[in-house]
């Protein structure tokens, strides 16, 4: 969470930080502020609220300069306010910072930092960091430093950093070194854009496209000195080093709203097209299995695994429970998924022929890294089903698969789960082939997969069914989400993105387990949502139907198309094409996502920037 812009060269700084924050609120949308610096003076323009509300002011009172570094907030320590906003001033107003992650010593610091007469403004951990380094700076000084030389302001910066327990991705400016800015990093992403007399940093890629293509990634322990002339990399184990320089593909097509009212929306329709590309070059119709570019394991060692564990948070988590049944039916693999957030501190006993998954969107997410890096070190291949190429876990990564799904800019995860689930149905496919799965077989699932993108393009025809339903529903203060076995996980990521997007509770369960204690809540106010396309215990959830409704509660369905019975059953019925059990994971998360996303339309709520929430939870 938080995205962090800087800017060093010959152009008005002002206008390349706020258009790299607009491309970076996904981060965090609690606050905005920016830094600048112009002959010796440090303007500041902060403010909570969105971008939008930073640009209004910058209109008002615009700032002069060429160098500057710039903030949106996802709070962590300290409620969104002005005051809070960064950037921060440390000491005299001599060092301004912005910072992206947690500093979990800085009560410690600042109560030390108090004694020594420094005064905090704000309840942020950030003006720690910028204090912190002020007063390194003037102790340098006090022993002789040149306070205008850049290698007292990088000295004061590492002997400050080495201080901090946490997580941090820094920007840092002293208002005395003119054409001089500092980063660092620890755990947030940060990376710097090259350009012909002016460097760029950024928390991703997204705020350098349109400036250059050059780009070179920092990794953590690293600090990176930027003027306008050129750029220096130091490590804090082994010292300077010359940039690994990446380039990046043409910006991603398809980042506008293309006529589509929000970002939710317009990603929830280019799913066609993302499933597609999620296939694309990877189906084998000679061989009837998958083929992967990236996993960079042999066939052999890949026959060798018997323990397969994905890893990831929220969306990507839903997709891993698909994923599991994907695998141990067509693999024959036991397979488990594990929360990243509890692997990451659990030590379960795990055998050096296990293999570990990453799945994530955004491949940032601070608990996804921390489990893929644990499991790592004990010696596990692990590899990342990821779509941000660049992104911190694809790049750490044994190996793994790309989404290729384009940016995912609406904070609810829509596009992204059905590719996800695309790469693992394509997985169990390629590991199934790989064992016990038959030629026939392969060439089946080959074929179902290839007829998905129609599905889904037939699905979307629900909308304005969808539309009416959400007009009877969104007053309703409870939802609950049943499905079985496939459909088990789909009921979970229906729930999260009600929940998330509209603020109504919702509950996701097995629909069979509903009986055992959720029941409790049905009454002609608690709507159940029914995932129930026709499957091998269609009767059964039928039953678990009968139950609901035997108990007044009302019962939305979503069935396949032709399913008479449950026209009579339920109170609202949305069809769905027929596919494959293991494949409607993929139709019916789609009227789901598009059910959320109007009755948080309804309901006024800000549906790209849901209250509370950031794309990229870059924190613990
Ligand atoms: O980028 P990741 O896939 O790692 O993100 C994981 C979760 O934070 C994410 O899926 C979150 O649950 C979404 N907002 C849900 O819509």
């Amino acid at each position: 969470m938080c995205g962090i812009v800087g800017y060093v060269g010959f152009r008005p700084a002002a206008e390349i930080l706020l258009e790299g924050l607009r491309r970076l609120e996904y981060r965090g949308y609690d606050s905005a502020g920016i830094a600048v610096i112009d002959a010796g003076e440090i303007s500041i323009r902060k403010k909570a609220g969105r971008v939008q509300e930073l640009a209004r002011l910058l209109e008002k009172h615009p700032v002069n300069g060429s160098l500057g570094i710039g903030h949106t907030r996802w709070a962590t320590h300290g409620q969104p306010s002005d005051i809070n906003s960064h950037p921060h001033v440390g000491g005299n107003g001599e060092v301004v910072v912005v910072h992206n992650g947690v500093i979990e010593n800085y009560s410690i610091l600042k109560s030390h930092l108090q004694t020594l007469g420094y005064v905090f403004r704000s309840s942020t951990d950030t003006e720690v960091a910028a204090h912190l380094i002020a007063h390194e700076f003037s102790e340098l000084i006090k022993m002789g430093e040149d306070p205008e030389s850049s290698n007292t302001a990088i000295q004061a910066v590492e002997a400050a950093i080495k201080q901090f327990k946490g997580t941090y991705g820094l920007g840092v400016l002293f208002r005395d070194i003119p054409d001089f800015l500092i980063a660092a990093r620890l755990g947030s992403p940060l990376v710097i854009g090259m350009g012909q007399g002016e460097y760029f940093l950024a928390s991703d890629a997204g705020p350098l496209a349109g400036h250059t293509q050059e780009v070179v990634y920092l990794s953590d322990h690293e600090l990176v000195v930027l003027t306008s002339q050129g750029m220096q990399l130091h490590h804090r184990d082994t010292g300077k080093h010359a940039p690994d320089v990446q380039v990046l593909a043409q910006a991603e097509s398809g980042s506008g709203l293309n006529g589509f009212e929000h970002y939710m929306l317009k990603e929830i329709f280019e799913q066609p097209e993302t499933i597609e590309n999620a296939m694309r070059g990877r189906l084998d119709e000679d061989e009837a299995t998958a083929k992967f570019g990236g996993l960079n394991l042999t066939p052999q060692q890949l026959r060798r695994i018997d323990r397969i564990v994905l890893t990831g948070c929220g969306t990507s988590w839903h997709a891993g429970l698909v994923g599991e049944y994907l695998i141990e039916e067509f693999a024959r693999i036991p397979t488990e998924v594990e929360y990243a957030s509890e692997l990451r501190y659990r030590n379960p006993p795990l055998s050096t022929s296990t293999m570990v998954f990453a799945i994530t969107q955004s491949g940032e997410t601070a608990d996804t890294l921390a489990a893929m890096r644990e499991c790592k070190r004990k010696g596990h291949p692990t590899l990342a089903i990821c779509n941000v190429v660049g992104s911190t876990i694809a790049r750490e990564a044994d190996g793994g698969i790309f989404l290729h799904a384009g940016p995912e800019v609406g904070v609810a995860s829509t596009k992204a789960f059905t590719s996800q689930v695309t790469v693992l149905t394509l997985l169990a496919l390629y590991l199934g082939r790989l064992r016990n799965m038959s030629y026939p077989a392969g060439q089946r699932i080959i074929s179902h997969l290839q007829a998905m993108p129609d599905a889904i393009r037939k699905t979307l025809e629900c909308h304005d069914q969808i539309k009416d339903i959400a007009q009877r529903y969104c007053d309703y203060d409870n939802f609950l989400y049943l499905g079985r076995l496939y459909n088990f996980p789909v009921a979970l990521e229906g729930a999260l993105k009600l929940k998330e997007i509209s603020y109504i509770h919702a509950e996701g369960y097995p629909a069979a387990e509903m009986k055992h204690g959720p029941i409790a809540l049905v009454d002609e106010r608690t709507p159940s949502v029914f995932i129930a396309p026709r499957g091998h215990i269609y009767p059964k959830v039928m039953s678990n139907l009968e139950e609901i409704k035997a108990r007044k509660g009302p019962v939305i369905a979503l069935a396949c198309e032709g399913d008479a019975k449950l026209d009579q059953l339920a109170d609202d019925v949305v069809y769905v094409p027929f596919v494959e059990e293991y494949l409607q994971p993929l139709v019916c998360s789609i009227p789901l996502q598009l059910l959320s996303y109007e009755i948080a339309l309804l309901r006024g709520c800000n549906v790209d920037r849901p209250r509370n929430l950031a794309k990229s939870v870059t924190v613990e």
